[in-house]
């Protein structure tokens, strides 16, 4: 394999930039589905990770189906060619139109996340005069040992419902003309590094599955969510493997499909986001190296604290000194990462943020009125541009008509002196 040359893209499609390696997605993809060979299984991928519609067809033509959390989605997911019955839609507050939607496109199911939600279905689906397929996310209330913003097994979080309630639900499913429960869902964080949690999340939702289908309810998919950790720095990693066999324990004596949700796990490490130092400069002792990305491109370390990787490409040989990477946004939590050590760097010089192929680019803003980066995918050598750089224009345009509408615009604000 050929090593990507980032000087060059830099070069080429200017900074900042994610540049993402699909044989790294490929390879995530085919170890983790290798891992459930013993059973029917779809991976259908978490587009919230990285929705760019060159990633997600990617992925499908390995054989991904899609988990959907807005009807966005859902329509990114299909315009990629990812086919109806492997994508699902969930999440914790659909709109009407986006049930609408969904039911008519005929998807695999939708994954209901309250009593409210399951009627609100019922009636749509018989004014469309449609049986919906649906599958419950129960929440087993296990800590997943996670970051407490991506925690979301415990009762305290706002996803899924109790089992008891997961129960009742089922059988009004089973009794609705409009309805037909298909699967049982859970999803109890995101980059979790114990299998732990997992597996008993699984043994319960398991157990619970044997007494809904000795309820005579047809079950078909066991849906484990997604959730499985990368390693930033230096942490514990579950392997496909084990993950694999926590799930299928826990599904003995159960034929059902099993479906997961994966998305930093399978796009996690193929990412990086190219940037360029702008200013070095020193508060006092306190060293700050002002780069050209900034908060709005990856908010991961603003947000989480999370830590990523820097890497400068040039100038290894010389003392590096600890530092803080921060953009140009006015806000004291605008860093990319906080005391790390990088050799004394000037204006132009490239350095490399890794591991941002998952929540990156499908969290970068346009604060501060920034444009957000091109984006790059490189495969077999060869890279394409698969993201325009945005332009002013691209953000503007809107507001300028409607602005334009009410008469607001005089030549001095056009500029045209
Ligand atoms: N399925 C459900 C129902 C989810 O809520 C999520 C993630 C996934 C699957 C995919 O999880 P993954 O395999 O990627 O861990 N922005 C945060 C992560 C938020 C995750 C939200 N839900 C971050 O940057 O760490």
């Amino acid at each position: 394999m050929k090593d990507i040359d980032y000087n060059a893209l830099a070069q080429t499609y200017q900074t900042p930039l994610y540049v993402y390696d699909l044989q790294k997605i490929s390879s995530a993809f085919l170890s983790l589905k290798d891992a459930f060979r013993a059973r029917k299984s779809l991976i259908c991928y978490a587009l919230k990770a990285n929705s760019n519609l060159s990633i997600i067809h990617h992925l499908g033509t390995l054989g991904s189906g899609a988990d959907c959390v807005s009807i966005g989605e859902v329509r990114r997911a299909l315009r990629a060619g990812i086919p109806k019955y492997k994508i699902i839609f969930s999440g914790v507050g659909k709109q009407d139109s986006e049930i609408q939607e969904a039911l008519q496109s005929d998807i695999l199911f939708l994954n209901v996340e309250s009593e409210k939600e399951l009627q609100r279905i019922e009636s749509i689906a018989k004014a469309l005069n449609k049986v919906a397929r649906i599958s419950i996310r129960v929440n087993p209330n296990i800590d997943a040992k996670t970051h407490p913003y991506i925690s979301t097994g415990l009762h305290e979080n706002k996803f899924g419902v109790d089992i008891q309630q997961a129960k009742a639900m089922y059988i009004f499913a089973k009794n609705s003309l409009y309805i037909e429960p298909v699967g049982i869902h859970f999803h109890i964080g995101s980059q979790l590094t114990d299998i732990e949690p997992i597996r008993q999340a699984a043994k319960k939702i398991a157990q619970l599955a044997h007494s809904l289908i000795a309820l005579k309810i047809d079950l078909k998919f066991f849906d484990v969510g997604g959730g499985i950790g990368i390693r930033y720095e230096n942490e514990n990693l579950i392997s496909p493997y084990d993950y694999s066999q926590a799930i299928l324990e826990a599904l003995y004596g159960l034929d059902l499909t099993i479906i997961c949700e994966p998305g930093r796990f399978l796009v996690g490490e193929s990412g990086v986001l190219l940037t360029r130092v702008l200013y070095e400069k020193y508060n006092g002792d306190k060293r700050f190296v002002v780069v050209d990305a900034a908060m709005n491109d990856l908010m991961r370390p603003t947000l989480y604290h999370a830590k990523h990787k820097v890497e400068c490409f040039d100038k290894q040989d010389l003392e590096s000194t600890p530092c803080d990477v921060v953009g140009p946004i006015c806000e004291s939590g605008d860093y990319l990462a906080k005391n790390i050590m990088l050799p004394p760097l000037a204006h132009g010089d490239l350095l490399k943020i890794e591991n941002v192929g998952a929540y990156g680019y499908s969290m970068a803003s346009n604060y501060n009125t920034r444009l957000r980066p091109a984006e790059v995918a490189v495969q077999n050598g060869n890279a394409r541009l698969i993201k325009n750089r945005e332009r002013f224009e691209d953000i503007i345009s809107d507001e300028e008509k409607l602005l334009e509408n009410v008469g607001h615009i005089d030549s001095h604000s056009k500029g045209e002196l």
